[in-house]
C-alpha cells in the first residue's frame, strides 16, 4: 500500500542528522547508489548536502533504525528530488511514498510548484514507483552533462 493517507505502522520520518551517515551510506550502497565514487566521497557528499537544505533530506526510521532515505534539493526556481532509496527488506509496504509525500509537502510549503527528477532509464522498478506516484515522463527534454576540473563522474 503506498496510498499517503496510509500509514506504515512504525515508520516515522525526520530530517537526517550527522549520526545517521553511516546509515546512509549503507542504504545508498544496497541500493546500487554509490558505485561511480569511493566511500569516503560518499560520506563527504552527504556531510556536504547536510549543509544545504538539511530540513530536505530526509530519513525514515522504524525501531530505531533508518532504512529510507530521500534528499530533496532546491536551486531557487524548482525542487528535486535524488536518492530515494528504501532497504530491501522494507519495500513495497508504501514507504518510499511516504517520504515523498513528505517531500513534497515541504516543497510546497517552501511555494515550490514543480518537481523535476532523473531516473536511469533501466532503473525498471524506480520508473514504475514514480509513474505510480503520478510523475509524468517530460519527451520534450534531453539531459545534458558536463565533467568539469578532469573528473569522470559518470553521474
Ligand atoms: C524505488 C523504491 C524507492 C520504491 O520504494 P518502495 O517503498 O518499495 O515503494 P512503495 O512501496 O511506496 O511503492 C508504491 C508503488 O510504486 C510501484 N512500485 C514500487 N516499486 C516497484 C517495483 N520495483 N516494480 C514495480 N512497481 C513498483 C508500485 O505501484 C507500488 O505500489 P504497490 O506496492 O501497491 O504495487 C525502492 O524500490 C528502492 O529503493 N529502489 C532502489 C533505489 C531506487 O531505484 N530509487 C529510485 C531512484 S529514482
Amino acid at each position: 500500500m503506498s496510498d499517503d493517507g496510509h500509514r506504515t505502522p512504525g515508520l516515522s520520518i525526520r530530517p537526517v542528522t550527522e549520526a545517521d551517515i553511516q546509515a546512509v551510506v549503507d542504504l545508498w550502497d544496497e541500493a546500487g547508489m554509490t558505485t561511480y565514487a569511493s566511500a569516503d566521497e560518499i560520506v563527504e557528499e552527504v556531510t556536504t548536502k547536510m549543509a544545504r537544505d538539511p530540513d530536505l533530506f530526509l530519513v525514515g526510521e522504524v525501531d530505531g533504525v533508518v532504512v529510507a532515505t530521500v534528499m530533496g534539493t532546491f536551486d531557487g526556481h524548482r525542487g528535486r528530488i535524488k536518492r530515494l532509496a528504501v532497504g530491501r527488506d522494507h519495500r513495497r509496504v508504501g514507504m518510499g511514498g511516504q517520504l515523498t509525500a513528505e517531500l513534497e509537502r515541504l516543497f510546497e510549503a517552501r511555494g515550490i510548484t514543480r518537481i523535476r527528477l532523473e531516473v536511469w532509464a533501466e532503473n525498471v522498478g524506480g520508473l514504475a514507483f514514480w509513474e505510480h506516484r503520478g510523475y509524468t515522463l517530460e519527451p520534450d527534454i534531453r539531459y545534458f552533462v558536463r565533467n568539469l576540473g578532469g573528473s569522470s563522474d559518470p553521474c
